[in-house]
């Protein structure tokens, strides 16, 4: 500094303890510019149902980033949630993790709580493991568990899935004949938070975004051999949208679908 090789932008500062800001101020020292490691941070969101998972909506609905009261970060969110689907999104400005995580072949296990209309029996439930053909798109159930309840009207399904399709889980629910009535995300590979409020975010834990980078990197080099191992060549019929084609003894109760 002493020896005039310090500029702030543009001027050469030679007093010791000057201040400046390296985030806003043009440092240099011999010309070449001092940059601040940029500061990552990830959030985990409870979101509502009845906001879009977006940074601003042309449309002008409530979106996501309404629900981060005093964030300054620019952070965005990790894949999507649809407006109607509830549950955990992660919003991060790390765009390298955001990558990995939202990868359509190599992406972490969600996990998603779903109503659905009717109870879909064993075979409905092979479909999901083995895969279903919406709109020339294959999509696959990682594992469905049916939850237990004494409603024969509706059932709760927990089901994970790898892959990060448009509408996956309830595209394919709705393929197989039972229709989406509530979702909710509850796991985002080992992040779950049963007590984070709905509409509440938090900062993850150093832990938690350290499981997440793990994770995300061992699923790129493990996921093309689950592909080709795994679901491919089952030979199911393609099953197109709209699922009225399917026979009226095992479609079970019909609804709109949500958007
Ligand atoms: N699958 C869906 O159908 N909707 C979501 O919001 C997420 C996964």
């Amino acid at each position: 500094m002493l020896e005039g090789r310090v500029t702030v932008n543009g001027t050469t500062v030679r007093e010791l303890g000057t201040k400046a800001d390296a985030a806003s101020d043009d440092i240099r020292v011999d010309g070449r510019r001092i940059t601040m490691p940029e500061r990552h941070r990830y959030l985990l969101l409870n979101k509502p149902r009845g906001y879009v998972t977006t940074r601003s909506d042309p449309q002008r609905r409530p979106t996501v980033i309404d629900l981060l009261a005093g964030v300054r970060d620019y952070v965005y969110p990790v894949g999507r949630l649809d407006y109607e689907t509830g549950g955990l999104l992660i919003l991060t400005n790390d765009g390298d993790l955001a990558a990995r995580l939202t990868h359509p072949r190599h992406g972490v296990a969600r996990v998603y709580e779903a109503k659905v209309l009717g109870v879909p029996d064993a075979h409905d439930l092979e479909r999901l493991s083995r895969g279903v053909t919406v709109e020339g798109q294959r999509m696959t159930a990682t594992s469905v568990r049916v939850l237990p309840s004494r409603n024969d009207r509706h059932a709760t399904l927990q089901i994970t899935i790898h892959e990060g399709r448009n509408r996956q889980v309830r595209n394919m629910l709705e393929a197989i004949g039972h229709p989406v009535d509530q979702l909710t995300r509850i796991a985002i590979g080992p992040i779950r938070d049963a007590k984070l409020k709905l509409g509440r975010w938090r900062d993850l834990t150093d832990a938690e975004v350290k499981s997440l980078k793990k994770l995300s990197a061992a699923a790129e080099s493990q996921r093309p051999q689950l592909h080709r191992g795994g679901h491919r060549g089952h030979g199911e019929p393609t099953t197109h949208r709209p699922p009225e084609k399917k026979s009226a003894a095992r479609r079970g109760p019909q609804r709109r679908r949500s958007r």
